[in-house]
């Protein structure tokens, strides 16, 4: 395995801006795997079907094609909240695991955040980090987010959303959100983008130092 990165973290966290950035500056390439969750939300929720059935989740899973995710069209609240109910299923998790390792093998090494990459997809990452932040200044962040794109919601349903979506990311049988035991923590409640980055970036360095030498 090459020099992997696994970034975990609840919604709106950090993580994903975080990921793309450290991207930028390793020139290693990214994997948002949310957006493979929320894929298989939105085209459980395109054919009329139910994203708490799991047979029709597993079914779409198993039927995407990864290479060809409409990424703007996902990032919206409806595609999130989806994503959420199809990700408890374990038959839907098993059929994007494959996809997400391999990429976890590309050389000279690869980004993955989501919420199981550090416990599950590649326990064996040479630098884990889980990112949070209090509740409400995800909710301020996420809502933020989604009035840039038109999406017209108020903060209290944002914050509820939430709410909703730890409860059931952390609660669930099949690798809930957890913190791996040997991820850094990186709370960004009280730093900004760019300061987040360079917290990250400098426990990635410390990763680096200690996988080269190993
Ligand atoms: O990171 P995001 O908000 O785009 O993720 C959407 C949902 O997908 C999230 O609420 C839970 C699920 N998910 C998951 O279960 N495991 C991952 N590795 C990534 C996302």
């Amino acid at each position: 395995m090459g020099f992997v990165i696994a970034i975990d973290g609840p919604a709106a966290s950090g993580k994903g801006t975080i990921a793309l950035r450290l991207g930028e500056t390793l020139d290693l390439p990214v994997l948002d795997t949310g957006l493979l969750y929320r894929a298989v939300g939105a085209a459980v929720l395109a054919s009329g079907g139910d994203p708490d059935d799991e047979a029709a989740a597993g079914r779409t899973a198993r039927a995407l094609d990864p290479g060809r995710l409409d990424e703007d069209a996902l990032r919206g609240r409806e595609a999130g909240e989806a994503a959420s109910r199809v990700a408890v299923h374990p038959q839907v998790r098993a059929a994007l695991l494959d996809v997400q390792r391999a990429f976890a093998r590309r050389e000279p090494g690869a980004i993955l955040d989501g919420r199981d990459i550090g416990t599950v997809v590649a326990p064996e990452a040479p630098c884990k980090i889980y990112v949070t932040a209090s509740a409400a200044v995800r909710a301020r962040r996420r809502h933020a987010q989604l009035l840039g794109r038109g999406e017209t919601v108020a903060y209290d349903a944002i914050l509820a959303d939430i709410r909703r979506r730890d409860e059931r990311d952390g609660g669930r049988a099949a690798a809930p959100l957890a913190r791996a035991a040997d991820a850094a923590l990186l709370d960004t409640t009280d730093l900004d983008i760019d300061h987040a980055f360079d917290a990250a970036l400098r426990i990635v360095e410390a990763s680096r130092g200690r996988w080269e030498t190993s």
